[in-house]
C-alpha cells in the first residue's frame, strides 16, 4: 500500500527535507582535496545533533547487510555506487567524485536526500556522467503529477541514461518515504514490466534516486557487506530527491 500525506504531513516532511538540503549543501562546500570522508562525518553528525534531528541512516538494519548501518552519512567514492562509509583513511584527491547520501528524521517525518560532488577539476566524461545522472533525476521529478504513472518516472531515468551512453543499476532502487525512511513503492531506474505500475496520486512522496555508471549496469558488494561498487571499476554517480505529488505538480521536498 501507498501511502499518502495530507498537507500537515507534508509539511513535516518539508522541515526534514530542507534539514537534508542545508546538510549537503556545507558539505558540498567542504569537498576539496586532503578532506576526509570522516571529516564529512563528523561535520553532518554534528548539523543534525544541532538540529535535533534523528540521523535516518545510523542503526539503520537491512537484511541483505545483517548489521546495522554505522554512520549518518553514507559517502561513496568514485567507482563506489552508494553505500560507501566514512573513513579517515578514505582522503579525497583532485579528480575524484564523491556521491554524499543522507536522512533525518524530524517529528517522525523522514527527508532522503543525495549529492555527487566532484573534488576540484574532473574530466569532460566524467562531468557527462555527472550531469547526465542529475538531468535524469530533473526529468523524472517533472513526471510525479497526479494522472502519470509510476513506470513514467523509472523509464525517463532509463532513456536519459542509456540515451547518453552510460548503464543505470538495476539491483538498487529509489523507494516511497513518509515515517519510514522506506515505503512502497519501489522506484527503479529502468521499467520493470513484471512490476506493478501504480497511477500516481496526489500526497504520493517517492524519492527518486538515479545511480548510473559510466560502463555496465553490473555492481557487487564489498565484503564489509555495505558498499556497492561496479563490478567493471568504471565511475558511478548518484542524485537523490524527495519528490511530493501534489496538485499544482511536483514539489521537491529536500530543495528550496
Ligand atoms: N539513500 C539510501 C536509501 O534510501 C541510503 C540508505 S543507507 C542505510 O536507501 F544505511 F540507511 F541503509
Ligand atoms: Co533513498
Amino acid at each position: 500500500m501507498i501511502i499518502r500525506k495530507n498537507r500537515t504531513e507534508l509539511d513535516q516532511m518539508r522541515r526534514s527535507g530542507m534539514l537534508v538540503w542545508k546538510i549537503l549543501q556545507d558539505l558540498s562546500q567542504m569537498v576539496q582535496e586532503g578532506v576526509t570522508t570522516q571529516d564529512l562525518e563528523v561535520a553532518a553528525e554534528k548539523m543534525m545533533k544541532d538540529a535535533g534531528a534523528k540521523p535516518a541512516f545510523k542503526g539503520y538494519y537491512t537484511p541483505a547487510a545483517g548489521s546495522k548501518y554505522p554512520y549518518v552519512l553514507c559517502t561513496s567514492v568514485n567507482d563506489q555506487i552508494v553505500h560507501g562509509m566514512p573513513s579517515a583513511k578514505t582522503k579525497l584527491k583532485k579528480g575524484d567524485i564523491v556521491s554524499i547520501d543522507t536522512g533525518v528524521q524530524l517529528n517522525g517525518y523522514y527527508g532522503d536526500s543525495a549529492v555527487t560532488v566532484p573534488v576540484g577539476e574532473i574530466s569532460e566524461g566524467t562531468k557527462k556522467l555527472l550531469d547526465v545522472t542529475k538531468e535524469s533525476l530533473e526529468l523524472a521529478i517533472d513526471k510525479a503529477r497526479p494522472g502519470n504513472r509510476l513506470f513514467d518516472i523509472c523509464g525517463t531515468v532509463e532513456q536519459h541514461v542509456v540515451g547518453n551512453g552510460f548503464s543505470v543499476v538495476r539491483e538498487m532502487v529509489g523507494h516511497g518515504i513518509g515515517t519510514k525512511l522506506h515505503e512502497e513503492p519501489q522506484v527503479p531506474n529502468y521499467v520493470d514490466r513484471r512490476n506493478e505500475n501504480p497511477r500516481l496520486k496526489e500526497g504520493m512522496v517517492l524519492a527518486i534516486e538515479p545511480m548510473v555508471n559510466a560502463g555496465g549496469g553490473d555492481m557487487r558488494v564489498l565484503p564489509d557487506k555495505w558498499t556497492a561498487v561496479t563490478k567493471d571499476h568504471s565511475l558511478s554517480a548518484h542524485f537523490e530527491h524527495c519528490v511530493a505529488v501534489t496538485a499544482d505538480g511536483p514539489w521537491v521536498l529536500t530543495r528550496p
